[in-house]
């Protein structure tokens, strides 16, 4: 009898000492730790394309619990395969919809926004997904006005654009033929605000270049 209280004595003190790595472990281990800003990007542009077409704008304030996580794995890996061997991948993707469903907004991207609103196809590529090519891109804040989205691809291929503000609202929404492998497409925008890009390629396609240009008086 006494041995055994020793024992358990003996476990205690272990589990006292254990205690605060075993709660550091259950800390990093959440759902709203990020393994590194990189495969971030990829996720959110995941997201934002293959998830967002029925997870977008889904705002309930609900987080979903760590054991729906488990039961939403399956469903995770149906509509992106690339992420069935990639634990990672799955946790962001629940961690992003959570974020949306909680702030009710984009998840941030670790991606500078160029000041002159002119995206290289090397930045790009960083954003688009593989092997789709689904582009996200956010674009940062807009004032009201005349602007024209300007791409430039490696093919004549058939393209489906969206222009969103931060608030989930599509200023763009076109399917689009472009001519000599590129697309000018006028946009009119009277919220200012924060504004994010995305395109769906009939086939995998390489955008070499975006631009968001302000329409000058002159093109009237
Ligand atoms: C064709 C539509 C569709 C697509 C695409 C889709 N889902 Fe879902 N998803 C649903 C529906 C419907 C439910 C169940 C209702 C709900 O909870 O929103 C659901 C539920 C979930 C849940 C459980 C939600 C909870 O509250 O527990 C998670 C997590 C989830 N989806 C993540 C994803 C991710 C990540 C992707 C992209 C890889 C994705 N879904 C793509 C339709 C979709």
């Amino acid at each position: 009898m006494s041995s055994n209280r020793l024992k358990e004595g003996v476990m205690m003190k272990y589990f006292e000492r254990w205690l605060p790595v075993i709660g550091l472990l259950v800390l990093f281990s959440g759902p709203v730790q990020a393994e590194s800003a990189v495969p971030f990007t990829e996720s959110v542009v995941i997201f934002n394309t293959v998830c967002a077409k029925c997870h977008e704008a889904e705002c309930s304030g609900r987080l979903s619990f760590d054991d729906c996580y488990e039961v939403s794995r399956n469903h995770i890996i149906r509509h992106y395969g690339a992420a069935a061997d990639k634990l990672w991948l799955q946790r962001e993707l629940y961690s992003i919809l959570n974020y949306t469903k909680e702030q009710c907004a984009y998840y941030p991207m670790d991606m500078a926004i160029p000041a002159t609103k002119v995206w290289s196809g090397e930045v790009l590529q960083r954003m688009s997904t593989i092997p789709k090519r689904n582009y996200f891109v956010p674009v940062g804040i807009l004032a009201p006005g005349q602007f024209r989205i300007e791409l430039e691809m490696d093919e004549n291929v058939r393209v489906t654009v969206h222009l969103m503000s931060e608030k989930f609202d599509m200023v763009v929404e076109d399917c689009l033929e472009p001519t000599e492998k590129s697309l000018h497409i006028p946009v009119t925008i009277t919220e200012p605000g924060d504004y994010y890009f995305r395109l769906y390629p009939r086939r995998p396609v390489r955008i070499n270049r975006l631009a968001i240009v302000e329409d000058g008086e002159a093109d009237h």
